[in-house]
């Protein structure tokens, strides 16, 4: 899958089927800039010869020049090698120095890492990307990206949802009702085990403080489409699941 979101944000992926007709999507997000292209986590190895072809039909002649990887596992980072062999110039931008030398030390050379703190701003191939501590994440140094020129916040885990096979392809604005709030919930409490023994006023309150801080304009999960109609009301509607799913 190869689809455009807004401005120079493009989707790539695809997804797997699990139990009763439900589907999960593993996305890659690319930013063009301006023929300086920008890769948002690296897709699963499972859809390994799918997101090269897309990418390079994406990309033409043209060289990525920074890979973010939020977290270590698969479905984030399969896909490096396949990387880092198609585009060895290419530079991985990571939150810790544990994660790139413990958990990715057959795939990755000292010299291909950068790391990003969150809390800090900084210029990529000439583009501003933020860093942020991952609110929801289900691996410790999870970071989450916030790109102000499309009003972009890639949240790798979180803003997931299960969705029947037919909406595999559609954006919140191309479903009727936007992204139901039971395709939301579902994924969550299946994504995050631990979230029945946690405060959901208390997550709430740290969304609610993250939107206000920012103008997120587009949401990017890994594992649902990107929501660029409506982020509020995805938003409201992901706030009433958490208070389902939460004590
Ligand atoms: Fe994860
Ligand atoms: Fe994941």
């Amino acid at each position: 899958m190869l689809r455009h979101v807004v401005d120079d944000l493009y989707q790539i992926g695809e997804s797997l089927s699990g139990a009763n007709g439900w589907h999960e999507a593993v996305r890659v997000y690319v930013l063009l800039n301006d023929g300086n292209p920008l890769i948002f986590d690296s897709g699963s190895h499972l859809h390994s010869g799918q997101i090269m072809s897309r990418l390079r039909e994406l990309l033409g002649d043209g060289q990525p020049k920074h890979v973010f990887l939020t977290h270590t596992e698969l479905p984030h980072t399969g896909n490096i090698s396949a990387i880092t062999k198609a585009w060895p110039d290419v530079h991985l931008v990571v939150s810790s120095g544990i994660l790139p030398h413990v958990e990715l030390p057959w795939w990755v050379t000292e010299d291909q890492v950068r790391f990003a703190y969150a809390g800090t701003t900084e210029a990529y191939a000439g583009r501003d990307i933020a860093f942020l501590d991952g609110i929801l994440k289900d691996q410790p140094g999870t970071h989450w990206m916030f790109d102000g020129r499309t009003g972009t916040l890639f949240t790798a885990d979180a803003f997931g949802y299960f969705f029947p096979a037919e909406a595999d392809p559609r954006f919140d604005d191309e479903l009727e009702n936007g992204v139901p709030m039971d395709w939301i919930r579902q994924y969550h409490a299946s994504a995050f085990r631990f979230l029945p023994l946690v405060s959901g006023a208390k997550v709430s309150d740290d969304f609610t403080r993250l939107f206000a801080a920012r103008d997120v304009r587009v949401l990017a999960p890994t594992h649902g489409n990107a929501v660029r109609r409506d982020v509020p009301r995805f938003v409201g509607k992901f706030q009433n699941a958490i208070h389902e799913i939460c004590q």
